[in-house]
């Protein structure tokens, strides 16, 4: 919830401006509802994406506030965040309203970007991987291999996520490696290899490039750093 509408326009602009084709090869922005169609405009031809910060777990009818992912399609989206920390923990998702949403999204066109993550207490009471694994079994263990096309993984501890705090390279990799193995017990080994695990969580300019530079760290899901286009675009070519 951060950005009024001149704001938004005003970091896109920068954004655009700013692109010089050495960035990663997907960038995706996740402005908020109102202004997705002219953020989209402002994007215009370059070849940064629209996404999305949350869906509906219905498709249409009488769910009053609520944007589906059909819309966010005919908004311009071709993605969208599904399952962020924030959706979990203040306004009630659990893994079984996650699944849902993924799956709407996934049949209505859309890239996922699927936040899994856990919090400190569950990371200190010993309990990370069952949390983990729980989180990526209800959303994608009834996922086809073709499903993992629409699917990017995006591991944010959520004791990181606008703290400050970022989990250290080696313990982000850790976590990393061990949803890709995850990922290939419920479909297959080239599903894991390909699929994208991005890291959230306080990722900023001076620490992006030490983070994407582990093996199973394939990109950023950023927050806070994204509201300033210069930091935004360092970190898209820290990779
Ligand atoms: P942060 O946010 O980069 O500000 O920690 C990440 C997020 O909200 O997903």
């Amino acid at each position: 919830m951060n950005t009024t509408i001149n704001e938004a326009l005003e970091l896109v602009g920068a954004l655009v401006e700013g692109l010089d084709g050495s960035e990663v090869a997907q960038l995706i922005v996740c402005p908020p509802f109102p202004w997705l169609t002219p953020v989209s405009a402002a994007l215009g031809n370059t070849s940064i994406e629209i996404g999305a910060q949350n869906c509906a777990v219905e498709n249409k009818g009488a769910f009053t506030g609520e944007v589906s992912a059909q819309m966010l399609v005919s908004a311009g989206c071709t993605a969208v965040i599904v399952g962020h920390s924030e959706r979990r923990s203040l306004y009630g998702e659990d893994n079984q309203t996650i699944a849902k949403k993924l799956r709407m999204a996934i049949d209505s066109g859309l890239t996922v970007i699927f936040c899994i993550g856990e919090t400190l207490e569950e990371r200190q009471s010993g309990r990370l991987e069952t949390i983990i694994a729980d989180q990526l079994i209800s959303a994608l263990g009834n996922c086809s291999n073709d499903d993992y096309q629409s699917i990017i993984i995006a591991y944010e501890p959520v004791w990181a996520i606008g703290t400050g705090l970022t989990a250290t390279p080696e313990q982000a990799q850790e976590v990393h490696k061990f949803i890709r193995n995850k990922v290939e017990s419920i479909s297959s080994a080239d599903v894991a290899n390909a699929v994208s695990i991005l890291y959230g969580g306080s990722c900023n300019a001076t620490n992006a490039t030490s983070i994407f530079s582990q093996p199973d760290i394939d990109g950023g899901l950023i927050g806070g750093a994204s509201l300033k286009a210069a930091d935004f675009l360092t970190i898209a070519r820290s990779f």
